[in-house]
């Protein structure tokens, strides 16, 4: 009787060891991955393009700075409706053409006879408009 049950139980041990031995090998059919080095540099490339504005952004504009300016000071006298001195200052080109001629930077420094009337602007304004002047008219 206890040699039967140890003979049973080889035979179970046997059977669950082949068994597990049966088991194929698994194909090896794993897809070659065509992550190649240049995809790699391409995408490189693409990031250093997208920094070459970055050198622009000292450029004072007239959309960026110098239209908020005139608006807040002078368009209220230099507008559309009735521009005083017949100078209007509420486009880019008309704005440019005041610049261009030089009244408007005469006027902006010019304490004895100031614009606006009421006194001179504060220095970051006076001078973002004679950068702007200084790079161009940049629109
Ligand atoms: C309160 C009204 C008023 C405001 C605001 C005003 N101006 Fe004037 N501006 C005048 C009047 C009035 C004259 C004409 C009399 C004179 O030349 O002083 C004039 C004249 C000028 C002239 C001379 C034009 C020429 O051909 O002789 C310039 C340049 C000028 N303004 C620029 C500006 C600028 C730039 C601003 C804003 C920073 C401004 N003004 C704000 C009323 C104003």
């Amino acid at each position: 009787m206890k040699f039967l049950s140890i003979f049973t139980f080889l035979l179970i041990f046997i059977f669950v060891a082949c068994s597990e031995g049966d088991i194929s090998p698994q194909p090896t059919q794993q897809a070659p991955t065509n992550n190649t080095t240049a995809d790699q540099n391409n995408d490189q490339d693409d990031q250093q393009d997208n920094n070459d504005d970055s050198q622009d952004a000292n450029v004072v504009t007239y959309s960026g700075t110098v239209q908020a300016i005139l608006t807040s000071n002078c368009t209220s006298c230099h507008g559309s409706s009735n521009p005083r001195a017949g100078l209007s200052l509420h486009t880019y080109a008309t704005a440019r053409d005041g610049a261009e001629n030089g009244a408007v930077l005469s006027r902006i420094r010019n304490s004895n006879n100031p614009m606006p009337q009421g006194g001179l602007m504060s220095e970051a304004n006076i001078k973002a408009i004679e950068d702007w002047a200084e790079g161009g008219f940049a629109e």
